[in-house]
């Protein structure tokens, strides 16, 4: 490895750069003996924060996505990207070809209950046996915390199979164990501040009496970067956590205080957990596979049982408070870098893309307005669609279609946006994704509510002689009855939101 650029931070990327690090001041120091570090799950919401700082620190960084987004090759310059499912042997073997040191951060809860500890299995079988094969000298994984005396939930328990699935084979591993993390786009982040922000009573079952001790994402981060710097940690275990053991009530108390809600708790002896994480999915932009996991888990007390992380990374990590308000900035400076919403499964039926679909569908609408706005505030104000924003017109429609998708167990439209202002492929916007941008021309967003079909919306900006066109294009690919039904029942509404809609974006300055 090239030590120069170990210890030359000027050379960094602009676009690292950009970013506030987390492990400028870490007392570890970037290990020149390291080779290719692979990270795994580098699309999702840790290994996304993890790769600008193995970046900055210099690595050699080879990143493993399931789905090859263009997006990330240019946010990661220089970055080596292997695409590869960890379900598919010999995908792995290619990307764990030449690698040196791996993070483990493959996780499939989206999947939901039922689903992800199979695959999750699977994959750390597959990965485990291809890290033998090419001879990686070290894997750093991060898993859940719970006591392993005590009954865990089916999430904590399939994460502490997955570390020792990874163990089982010859290759050193470092498992760091986190609880509840906090930063701007964590699940549990944005989690307790809808609770706090939308109720104003609060029915705290049994359960929140239990203790978590949370973790800033900034000191996972930290963790993982010095674990990898530290070679006395191969071969060990960790638990790490913040500096605040707290229940899960005083956790709510606390983020009620930062956010100036004058909140009523009142304690409620009975409470059906399964209900408990229906009810906090409708609440919360977070949907029911995640909230689950993550409700099951609080009937689990989540606290460090040793500590002897601090003899190798003797940091003081910073209070929960702290971690909290650190991360409402972020999102009101709009930097929110990774977000639960990020991972997503390419073979999940939602995923097939417009062009995929074999045939064009045959459900579909054009809307178009002209206008003189020029190409390029036509396309601004296109991606500024949805979160906070809203949809410029009928708002109050696709809210309510947005709260029936949530009754479903749908993702509803609370999800919102990373980003106010800007977006990449692959964002998150409301109840759909972005599937495709072309600057100034065409967004396509891909609809992931409930639908007896598949959904795109296709907004484009094209010159026609003397005029600028807009247009919005609805595509709707059903096979069932019940599909060629939905399509004509809400045809008349399509009419009314889309021109109403286009109106605004035209006369949008
Ligand atoms: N986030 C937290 O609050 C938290 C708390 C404690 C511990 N942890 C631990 O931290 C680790 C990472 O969590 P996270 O929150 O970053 O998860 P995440 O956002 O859900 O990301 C999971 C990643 O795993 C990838 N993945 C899933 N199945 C895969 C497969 N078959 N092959 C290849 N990649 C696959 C996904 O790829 P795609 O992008 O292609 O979907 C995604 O990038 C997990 O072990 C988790 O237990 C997280």
């Amino acid at each position: 490895m090239d030590t120069r650029a170990l210890c030359n931070t000027a050379s960094l990327s602009t676009a690292v750069e950009k970013k506030a690090l987390f492990c400028g001041d870490l007392s570890s120091c970037p290990d020149p003996g390291v080779g290719t570090v692979l990270v795994t799950g580098a699309c999702g919401y840790i290994g996304g924060r993890l790769v600008p700082e193995l970046i900055a620190r210099g690595y050699r960084v080879r990143v493993m996505v399931r789905a090859c987004a263009p997006a990330r090759e240019g946010l990661w310059p220089g970055v080596e990207v292997a695409v590869a499912d960890a379900l598919d042997m010999e995908s792995l073997r290619r990307a764990l070809d030449g690698v040196d040191a791996a993070y483990y951060l493959i996780h499939s809860m989206l999947l939901g209950p039922g689903e992800f500890a199979k695959a999750d299995m699977t994959a750390a079988a597959n990965f485990r046996k291809a890290a033998e094969e090419k001879g990686l000298r070290r894997i750093i994984y991060l898993g859940g915390l719970g006591d392993v005396r005590s009954e865990l939930s089916d999430h904590l328990r399939s994460r502490m199979e997955v570390a020792e699935e990874l163990a089982r084979g010859t290759v050193p591993i470092t498992i760091l164990r986190a609880a509840v993390i906090i930063g701007s786009g964590s699940a549990s982040y944005e989690i307790i501040k809808h609770l706090v922000l939308k109720l104003p009573v609060f029915l705290a079952p049994p359960f929140a009496r239990n203790r978590c001790q949370p973790i800033s994402i900034r000191d996972v981060v930290k963790y993982l970067v010095g674990v990898l710097e530290t070679p006395e940690a191969a071969g060990k275990n960790f638990d790490i956590g913040g500096r605040d053991i707290l229940t899960y009530r005083e956790m709510v108390e606390t983020a009620a205080g930062i956010l100036q809600k004058k909140r009523i708790i009142i304690g409620y002896p009975w409470m059906q957990i399964h209900l408990f994480a229906y009810m906090v999915s409708l609440i919360t932009p977070v949907p029911g596979p995640i909230t689950r996991c993550l409700v099951e888990g609080v009937m689990n007390e989540v606290v460090c049982q040793d500590e002897s992380i601090k003899e190798y990374l003797p940091f003081e990590t910073i209070p929960y408070r702290v971690a909290f308000v650190r991360a409402l900035s972020r999102e009101e400076q709009d930097r929110v870098h990774t977000r639960w919403s990020d991972a997503y499964p390419p073979a999940h039926e939602l995923a097939i893309k417009l062009d995929e679909l074999g045939r064009a569908p045959i459900y579909t609408s054009t809307y178009s307005i002209s206008t003189c706005r020029d190409a390029a505030s036509l396309y601004r104000s296109i991606c500024e669609i949805g979160g906070k924003k809203g949809w410029f017109h009928g708002n109050w429609m696709w809210r309510l279609r947005g709260a029936v998708d949530r009754v479903l167990l749908g993702v509803g439209t609370s999800r919102g946006r990373r980003h106010h202002s800007g977006l990449e492929v692959n964002d998150v916007v409301d109840f759909w994704r972005v599937e495709d941008m072309q600057r100034n021309e065409r967004l396509l967003l891909r609809a992931e509510m409930k639908l007896p079909g598949k959904a795109w919306l296709e907004f484009t900006i094209r010159d026609s002689e003397a005029e600028r066109i807009v247009s919005v294009t609805p595509y709707y690919h059903t096979t069932s009855l019940f599909g060629r039904l939905y399509w004509y029942f809400f045809l008349p509404f399509h009419h009314f939101i889309f021109t109403g809609l286009l109106e605004q974006i035209a006369g949008n300055g």
